[in-house]
């Protein structure tokens, strides 16, 4: 694996070493694999960040290597220099990088100009590096994912719903998606991802029926401020309450990507009482990251 731009790309092995990987990586924190030794990683950001920022600066370090964080606000490319010109200076000085944005082709543009590994820290698309945690998370927590039904609420067709998607589609465990009809997952990207693991329900309580893990993220995505209105009182029906939770499985577990805003996705007491998985999701995103780093270097 060259770079890691989707869930979408890795095969279910490949993210079955990641994960493993990670497991092992996070028991022997104190003795990380020196891959990156000399290296120089330019982590490139258009969008905010808390979680996949620090993750990636400390993973990097740990690995030998030294992270550069860039805003690209600060960049040229915030003045509107192409992002294949960035990616073909980058390429001749740096051994890697790290990019959030916006289109998921500016990425795989920069992937192929700079000719480095690069990794999706997110788009509009797609959120790889989440995704691989959480499924650490769930091995951790659950055992694994075979058999497991995993209900994503929300908007069901933002980056984090979409490389769920492609996650069930490859690991062929059962994901409901439940959502309103105007957050349902894109007709021409489920044509394109062709699964019968994926389940499309409307009604919040019959999606979460059944359930080993209930899942949610912001109901505004970044770049989506401008529909904040309209989408909280759409949405509205979906937040993660007792009702939803008691509606689970008995012993569901509660997940969350972060940032979380209580009293609209989650509400405060669930994201309490399920705070040691959600930041366990968090801790897993630096140990996800640098399994996938070290599958790409190696
Ligand atoms: N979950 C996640 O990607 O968090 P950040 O936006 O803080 O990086
Ligand atoms: N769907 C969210 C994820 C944040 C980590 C966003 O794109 O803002």
């Amino acid at each position: 694996m060259k770079n890691l731009l989707s869930i979408e790309e890795l095969t279910a092995k490949e993210i079955e070493k990641i994960v493993t990987l990670a497991a092992e990586l996070k028991k022997n924190r104190a003795k990380s694999p020196q891959v990156l030794a000399g290296q120089f990683w330019a982590l490139i950001f258009n969008k905010s960040s808390t979680r996949t920022r620090v993750s990636f600066e400390v993973g990097i370090r740990e690995l030998g290597g030294s992270p550069m964080f860039m805003s690209g606000a600060d960049m040229q490319l915030g003045r509107g220099e192409p992002a294949k010109d960035t990616a073909r200076v980058m390429g001749r000085m740096v051994h890697g990088a790290v990019i959030r944005t916006y289109a998921q082709t500016d990425v795989e543009e920069f992937a192929r100009f700079s000719g480095i590994p690069t990794i999706n820290a997110l788009t509009d698309e797609e959120h790889p590096c989440q995704i691989l945690a959480d499924l650490l998370t769930i091995r951790q927590r659950l055992g694994g994912w075979k058999g497991k039904r995993v209900c994503f609420l929300g908007d069901g067709d933002c980056n984090v719903a979409r490389s769920w998607i492609w996650a069930a589609a490859k690991l062929g465990f059962e994901l409901v998606i439940g959502a309103p009809k105007a957050f349902q997952p894109d007709a021409a990207f489920m044509k394109r991802v062709r699964t019968k693991h994926v389940r499309v329900e409307e009604n919040p309580l019959k999606a979460v029926a059944g359930c080993d893990v209930l899942y949610t993220d912001v109901w505004v995505s970044m770049g989506k401020e401008a529909e904040s209105a309209d989408r909280i009182k759409v949405l509205a029906p979906y937040q993660i309450d007792d009702v939803l939770v008691s509606a689970a499985k008995k012993k569901a577990i509660v997940m969350h990507c972060l940032p979380a805003y209580r009293g609209k996705e989650i509400t405060n007491d669930v994201m309490e009482e399920h705070a040691g998985v959600i930041f366990d999701q968090a801790e897993n995103r630096l140990h996800a990251q640098k399994a996938a780093i070290v599958r790409m270097v190696s």
